[in-house]
């Protein structure tokens, strides 16, 4: 196959930060995607309607003229959320769900949820509201194993969440393991998944790779290739429970490349490029479609998008450095080629 085209797709996780990295970072998304969920873990974090008006202002500042690209705000869910809140949210037409990050699970999240109980009315307006909670499902718990974290996270918190609230639309977010595919499968439909290209792509041992490599380190960590295997059967099964969310997450260079390097792999620069070269190295390219630009939306009740795109299989060699506000960022598969091209229009 020479291009395939298809519907435009979407991006149900995404982290763009702020500030004059906007500028660098969002052209790569815009460019490819027509939406995007926007993460809210910024510092301070998104907690208020208003808030994300803001940041929601900031962002569009920062599309290029002529591109049509909408961001879908949410809010970083914390203890001492107010239920109303959701209500505020709702009516504002801009947030679309409401992110549970456990505390201390990830880039900035100390300020986020110490004990779910403390969230019960929040929980309850989301449930009533039918708006999404997008879930951070790991435990944090030092015992626990840094592998093992998503699996635990299924059995002690999201099964007995969701017996508490059998309605809430819930989205377990770039999942990692055999555990959450199985698990997602047997749930009813407002329990759903997203899968980063990272996931389907590499497994841990891309971690270690004659030496410790900062930019295949992301949380929830690589996993096992079992693992990986799974998650490939998943995204190109044609289910509609598992749909696309990149997780790109831009961190400087020096941030990554550190004693104590961040957590996130950027991969907005070569997204959908990244999951085509995942789906036809399983003779999957005919499920693409479903899962990067059908599920989604009809999982958060939007219109499919109406344009178009196509990838043309055309190898080019990806940068080695992107800039990044003042300082610059080193992509996934920096210097490496890719199979795909996105056609320019
Ligand atoms: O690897 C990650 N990076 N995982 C997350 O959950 C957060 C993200 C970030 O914001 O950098
Ligand atoms: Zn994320």
């Amino acid at each position: 196959m020479k291009s395939i085209t298809l519907i435009r797709p979407d991006d149900w996780h995404l982290h763009v930060r702020d500030g004059d990295a906007l500028k660098d970072i969002i052209p790569h998304t815009a460019a490819r995607f027509g939406r995007a969920i926007i993460m809210p873990n910024l510092k301070p974090p998104i907690t208020t309607t208003e808030q994300a008006q803001a940041y929601q202002q900031r962002i569009q500042a920062a599309i290029p003229n002529g591109v049509n690209f909408t961001p879908l705000m949410t809010l970083y869910l914390t203890d001492n959320m107010r239920a109303n809140e959701i209500i505020t949210a709702k009516e504002s037409g801009i947030i679309h769900a409401v992110k549970y990050y456990p505390a201390g699970a990830t880039t900035n999240s100390d300020a986020a949820v110490t004990d779910l109980k403390k969230t019960w009315a929040v929980l309850e307006s989301l449930q009533q509201q039918g708006m999404p909670l997008l879930v951070h499902g790991e435990v944090t718990t030092p015992e626990i194993d840094i592998f093992d974290r998503e699996a635990v996270f299924i059995d002690s918190v999201l099964q007995p969440l969701l017996k508490d609230f059998p309605e809430l639309k819930v989205v377990l977010e770039h999942i990692t393991t055999a555990q959450a595919v199985d698990f997602i499968q047997s749930t009813p439909n407002n329990i759903a998944a997203t899968i980063t290209p990272q996931h389907l792509l590499f497994n841990r041992n891309d971690i270690f790779k004659g030496g410790i490599r900062p930019h295949y380190y992301c949380l929830p960590v690589l996993k096992r290739e079992q693992h990986r295997e799974a998650l490939v059967k998943a995204a190109t099964s044609g289910n509609p429970k598992f749909f696309l969310g990149t997780d790109s997450a831009p961190h400087s260079q020096t941030a990554k490349e550190s004693a104590c390097g961040c957590a996130g792999i950027y991969s907005a620069h070569a997204a959908i490029e990244l999951y085509a070269g995942a789906f036809e190295d399983n003779n999957a390219l005919d499920k693409l479609e479903g899962f990067a630009s059908l599920y989604g939306p009809k999982y958060y009740q939007l219109p499919i998008n109406v344009d178009k795109i196509t990838l043309i299989k055309e190898p080019w060699q990806i940068p080695q450095h992107y800039p990044f506000g003042s300082e610059t960022l080193t992509p996934l598969k920096a210097g490496e080629m890719v199979q795909w091209k996105l056609k320019r229009v």
